[in-house]
């Protein structure tokens, strides 16, 4: 087995304000990153052949543009690190989140790997790997509301926002006498919910967090209130037609889960939460 070549954690608070590191001498193989492959390591990867990823960029700190315009996140290294291992290159595309299913059906691009919840109906379109991280849906409403408000329903006659097409958009459209808001860009709903256009939104914890505490001005006006919602499991999806990257792809996660490397990437990307993970 390969030793795991992990950078040390960072706050959590601290990963928006990360600019790109130095790459003077013998620097980092990608400019913000958990993966630390010596100058070998890299030089193999690039010479692997390619695999086309589709991702929604849209979604810190799992896929999402830094300030140096990078596409950076815990998706994007977990890939790559499954990528070295499996003998493939990810080629990373941005694709819109609404769209990024049928793209995939269509053999645009080879999978996904974009904080895709593993669920049942979904397998009839796609393969999924193993699952890699444990999620759930959570509420965020403006801080004065959030002593009347413990869950969706104490919203009703209210609009909540969610991404498009998202587990979170699901269980609002499931709540009676709340209006679902949808967006393409989760941060545009984030905007609406602090200047009072919306009540409410719903997403992926790590995701509404990443975004109540990147910024000063939502810090002070948002909170995400109380229980999760569904708990969920991510997975990469892959199409139906190629088995034969599944079981690539799941021998080596399974490799990366035993030997630390999966716990690394995910404290590397925000140790906060690592102690609700397996
Ligand atoms: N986990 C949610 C789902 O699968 C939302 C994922 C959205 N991902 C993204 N990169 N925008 O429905």
């Amino acid at each position: 087995m390969r030793t795991a070549h992990i950078r040390r954690s960072r706050r959590f608070r601290c990963i928006a304000a990360l600019v790109g590191a130095a790459t003077i001498g013998v620097g980092p193989v990608f400019a913000q990153s958990a993966l630390d492959w010596p100058p070998a390591e890299r030089e193999r990867f690039d010479a692997l052949p390619t695999v086309a990823v589709a991702t929604d960029s849209t979604w810190p700190p799992m896929e999402y543009i830094n300030r140096d315009r990078e596409l950076v996140g815990f998706d994007i290294d977990l890939l790559r690190e499954v990528g070295l291992r499996a003998g493939f290159r990810p080629e990373f595309e941005t694709v819109a989140w609404d769209g990024i299913f049928a793209g995939l059906a269509a053999r645009q691009y080879d999978m996904i790997a974009s904080s895709v919840t593993l669920l049942e109906e979904r397998k009839r379109a796609m393969r999924f790997s193993t699952p890699y991280f444990r999620a759930a849906q959570y509420l965020v409403v403006r801080r004065e509301d959030a002593t009347a408000v413990s869950g969706l329903a104490d919203l009703a006659g209210g609009a909540v926002g969610a991404q498009i097409a998202t587990t979170g958009s699901r269980l609002i459209a499931e709540t009676p006498g709340v209006e679902l808001r949808s967006y393409d860009d989760l941060g545009l709903a984030v905007e609406d919910l602090a200047t009072g256009r919306l009540d409410g939104i719903v997403a992926d914890m790590a995701i509404v967090e990443y975004f109540v505490l990147s910024n000063e001005r939502y810090e002070r006006a948002l909170v995400v209130t109380g229980e999760p919602y569904a708990v969920e499991d991510y997975a990469f999806a892959i199409r139906r037609d190629r088995p034969e990257l599944q079981a690539r792809i799941n021998a080596a996660l399974e490799e990366i889960r035993a030997d630390g490397t999966l716990a690394a990437i995910r404290d590397f990307w925000f140790d906060h939460l690592a102690s609700g993970q397996e």
